[in-house]
C-alpha cells in the first residue's frame, strides 16, 4: 500500500515568522491516513525542521556535489546534516528560470538519495507540448533521463503539467491517471513491477481543496504537489483533510 503524500510548495513566499506560525497550526490538523510535508525556502529550514513533529519540512533544491567552490548553491550534505526529509527537483521554474535539465535533476535525485532523503523528481509537459499532443512522449523522455540508475522506490515522482501550475486549469482526471499509469509503466521497463509499485506519484498544477478528493481516488495518484493553495492555512488545512 502507497500511503499518500501532499506537500505545500512554498516556493519563494512566507517569512520565516509567518512560516512557524503556520506550522504550529498545521501540525494540529494532520491526521494518520496521510504525509503531509512542506517544501520551504532553504534560510527558513533549520528553524522549521526544529518545531516540526508530524509534519515533514523539506527543501526546494539543492546541488549534485557534497561541497566545493559553487557559491550560492545548497549542499545535500548539509541538508542531511539538519535533518532535511525531502527536496524538490527539476520543478518547471527551475528548469525554466535557471536551465536545470533532465542530466541535473538525476545526478541531484542521485545525491539526495545517497544522503538519504527523498527527492521529488518533477516532470510535466509544456503547454506547446499538450497542445501538440506530445504530452506522453515528453512525460517518457522525462522519466527515462531523470529517473535512471536510482533507488527508484525511495523516490517521489510529482506529474505537473506546466500549463496547469498557478493557472486555475487542470487536465481531466482521466488524463492524469493515463500519465500516472504511463510513469508507473515507464519505471516497470527501467526497473521492475515492484520497484514501480512502490513509487509514489503525486500530480500538481492547480490542486485545491475542491478537486483533491477527486485526484486521490485515481489508481496511480499518491498524493499532490501544491502551490498557491498551500499558502493559505484554511485552504491547505481543508485540503489536508479532504
Ligand atoms: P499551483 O503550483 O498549485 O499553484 O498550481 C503547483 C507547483 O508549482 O508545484
Amino acid at each position: 500500500m502507497r500511503k499518500p503524500i501532499i506537500i505545500g510548495n512554498w516556493k519563494m513566499n512566507m517569512s520565516l515568522k509567518g512560516g512557524l506560525s503556520f506550522l504550529s497550526k498545521l501540525e494540529k490538523n494532520v491526521n494518520e491516513k496521510i504525509e503531509v510535508g512542506i517544501a520551504v525556502q532553504s534560510v527558513s529550514l533549520v528553524d522549521m525542521i526544529s518545531h516540526s513533529n508530524n509534519v515533514l519540512i523539506g527543501a526546494q533544491n539543492c546541488f549534485y556535489e557534497d561541497a566545493g567552490p559553487y557559491t550560492g548553491e545548497i549542499s545535500p550534505v548539509l541538508l542531511k546534516e539538519i535533518k532535511t526529509k525531502f527536496c524538490i527537483v527539476g520543478h518547471s521554474e527551475r528548469r525554466a528560470l535557471f536551465n536545470e535539465t533532465n542530466e541535473m535533476v538525476n545526478k541531484k535525485a542521485c545525491k539526495l538519495l545517497d544522503n538519504n532523503i527523498t527527492p521529488v523528481i518533477c516532470v510535466g509537459e509544456m503547454f506547446e507540448q499538450h497542445e501538440k499532443k506530445q504530452t506522453k512522449e515528453t512525460i517518457k523522455k522525462q522519466i527515462k533521463e531523470c529517473c535512471q540508475d536510482l533507488k527508484v522506490e525511495n523516490c517521489i515522482i510529482a506529474y505537473e503539467p506546466v500549463w496547469a501550475i498557478g493557472t486555475g486549469e487542470t487536465p481531466r482526471l482521466d488524463e492524469i491517471q493515463a500519465i500516472g499509469a504511463l510513469i508507473r509503466s515507464e519505471l516497470t521497463k527501467m526497473y521492475s513491477a515492484k520497484q514501480a509499485g512502490q513509487v509514489r506519484i503525486q500530480y500538481g498544477g492547480s490542486v485545491s481543496e475542491e478537486n483533491i478528493k477527486q485526484l486521490l481516488e485515481l489508481e496511480d495518484i499518491d498524493g499532490a504537489l501544491v502551490g498557491g493553495a498551500s499558502l493559505k492555512i484554511k485552504s491547505f488545512s481543508k485540503l489536508i483533510s479532504a
